[in-house]
């Protein structure tokens, strides 16, 4: 089993990073492949719209470092996303990046049914970490990435969300987060 996980916090050791980390060790420990990409440490652009891959390209014509990730997808069984909330939804890392899979969609997405160039059945675990604390807060974040990315044939998504974690090192302390990823990581790696 391959696993992609993007990084969309700066922080290397941040809150996010921490959940997906643990995610990604266990999953590790189960025999899984990991590829890691902290996209803070990538130089790239967000889509420029030029619609190349919808017309003269089946990729990105993007030439610059999400290219491997964009690859690694392609290739992955399971994608994980992290990402602390800013400002209401996910970093500016990572929604650059996530407009760049733009690319993983033909020229007839807009109707067709089936219009994903990825190969159907990854799945997809998103990791969000937000320092308010109510259950309702930015809870419209994870919704809306899993509806999209269903359309690229991601048809299982999972959630692990910390709330009330503001501060560094918080989501470690978190058994509750930790032990969650851990069975992800069991359920889907078996
Ligand atoms: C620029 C910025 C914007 C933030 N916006 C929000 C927000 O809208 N809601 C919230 O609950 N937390 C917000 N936070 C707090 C982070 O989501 C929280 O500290 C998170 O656990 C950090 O994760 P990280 O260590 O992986 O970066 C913000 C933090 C920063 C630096």
């Amino acid at each position: 089993m391959k696993i992609t996980c993007v990084l969309g916090s700066a922080k290397a050791n941040g809150n996010s990073a921490t959940l997906a980390k643990r995610f990604c060790g266990r999953a590790q420990e189960l025999g899984a492949e990991v590829q890691t990409f902290l996209l803070n440490d990538l130089s790239y652009r967000g889509c420029q719209g030029c619609n190349a891959c919808k017309t003269t390209h089946d990729r990105c014509v993007e030439r610059d470092d999400l290219e491997r990730v964009l690859d690694s997808i392609r290739e992955c069984d399971v994608l994980v996303m992290a990402s602390p909330v800013y400002f209401g939804s996910v970093t500016g890392q990572l929604k650059s990046f996530i407009d760049r899979t733009y690319s993983f969609l033909g020229p007839d997405f807009l109707v067709s049914e089936d219009a994903s160039r990825l190969e159907s059945g990854k799945k997809l675990v998103f990791i969000q970490t937000q320092a308010a604390d109510a259950e309702d807060a930015f809870d419209d974040v994870f919704p809306k990435l899993r509806d999209f990315f269903r359309y690229y044939g991601f048809a299982e998504s999972t959630l692990i969300r910390g709330c009330g974690i503001a501060g560094p090192g918080e989501s470690a302390k978190r058994e509750d987060l930790m032990k969650l990823a851990d069975e992800t990581a069991e359920r889907l790696v078996a």
